[in-house]
């Protein structure tokens, strides 16, 4: 018999504990012994909920019972978080966790404490949700060179993009519903803003190059400033705003971005609705696979927490290998990167528009009539900032095209 404690009793907590009882046989078969949660960690109180049996206000009781082997922080955050995991492991218990923002700023530190113990400390959930997209790259991808890990990394934002996409609803709206199906974070601003795919493209980074990829030197752009104006043009265009992660080798060395990109109907991406991610993953002998499945949400986030404290169980006194080592991994700088960019000009003639970005493609809409849309030809972010420098407020807007 196997004993664990849940750190938090949130929507991730609640799926984690009442999927443990619920496929409580099969895990106990597939563990190879059963899985009992002794304690719940939770400030707040849950009268007539079965969690009460098990709830403890007091970190220390879980730190302290030498019965506790596995602890799942689902709390969040990296405050009370990172302390209670740093004394987890020291204390001599595996943990996983389906934080990010933990695992982004302090993954490193962790591992290295639970490699010197002996212990595990896996994160499978804390990327795309339910896909099992750690577990292929440290396990199954290991004869691979990989050159880029890119996709929709974050169901909030993409479920709200796809309400703005196919059914026409505003920002707010959308974001709100989102909240109310328990797939934004506690601060929505992490997921909008862009922060929570920049923390798990650092991760998945880490991973794939095998370096620390550090989360606050990737540029990252939100979804707040897309409006109705640019789903009408993406409408226009054939395509869809999608929010990427997107780091890639080249010959100079790696670059990782966070930005809403317009995808192409025969980009695999386009189609990705609702709360769903995907991951792309490319390897210089596997080439192309995609990773496809719920990015967020209850009981598909507690099914990958949950398949981790399996794999402790399962892997008892030994080690879960990664790649991910101590060194850290300098970015290149994303004003070299080429790409094509979509913008939304005013006053602006054909002629300049030729002046300007040479061959471009342009679009009109029925509504906006004072306004043209163009797709640039190829130019690095370097040279596009050079004549957005020159368009000055004559420039409205501008999206990146995912070629
Ligand atoms: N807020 C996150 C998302 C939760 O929407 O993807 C899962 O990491």
């Amino acid at each position: 018999m196997s004993k664990i404690a849940i750190l938090g009793y949130g929507t991730v907590g609640s799926g984690v504990f009442c999927v443990l009882r619920e496929n409580k046989d099969l895990i106990a078969r597939r563990a190879g012994e059963a899985v009992e949660v002794k304690y719940v960690l939770d400030l707040r109180e849950f009268p007539g909920d079965p969690v009460e049996d098990v709830l403890v206000h007091d970190f220390d009781i879980i730190k302290n019972d030498p019965e506790v082997e596995i602890v799942a922080e689902v709390m969040g955050g990296t405050g009370a978080a990172y302390k209670f995991v740093k004394a987890s492991l020291e204390a001599g218990k595996s943990v996983c966790t389906s934080n990010k923002a933990l695992v982004a700023e302090y993954g490193r530190e962790l591992m290295a404490i639970a490699e010197e113990k002996g212990l595990c400390f896996l994160f499978e959930a804390s990327c795309g949700g339910v896909i099992p997209i750690i577990r292929a790259i440290n396990e199954s991808l290991t004869a691979d060179e990989l050159d880029e890990v890119s996709g929709i990394l974050n169901g909030t934002t993409n479920y709200i993009l796809d309400q703005m996409n196919r059914c026409g609803k505003d920002f707010g709206d959308a974001l709100k519903e989102a909240q109310e199906k328990g797939y934004a974070e506690a601060d929505p601003s992490a997921d909008v803003e862009g922060h929570d795919t920049c923390r798990k493209l650092a991760i998945l980074s880490s991973l794939a190059y095998g370096k620390c990829v550090n989360y606050k030197d990737i540029d990252t752009e939100g979804i707040t400033a897309i409006t109705r104006e640019d789903i009408e043009y993406a409408r226009a265009m054939g395509r869809r705003i999608k929010l990427l992660g997107t780091s890639r080798r080249t010959p100079d060395g790696v670059y990782a971005i966070v930005a809403p990109f317009l995808v192409e109907e025969n980009n695999p991406l386009y189609g990705i609705e609702d709360v769903y991610n995907a991951v792309f993953v490319h390897g210089n002998m596997a080439g192309s696979l995609m990773f496809y499945g719920s990015g967020a949400g209850k009981l598909p986030t507690a099914s990958a927490v949950t398949a981790d404290i399996i794999e402790i169980v399962r892997n008892r006194g030994h080690k879960v290998p990664t790649n991910w080592t101590s060194e850290s991994l300098c970015l290149e700088d994303t004003a070299l990167i080429t790409g094509r960019f979509f913008v939304r000009v005013r006053d602006l003639t054909h002629g300049e528009i030729e002046e300007l970005f040479g061959e471009a493609e342009t679009f009109e809409t029925e509504h906006l009539l004072d306004e043209i849309g163009i797709i640039t030809p190829n130019m690095t972010q370097e040279a596009f900032r050079a004549i957005a420098g020159k368009l000055g407020d004559r420039l409205i807007k501008m999206i990146r095209i995912k070629d």
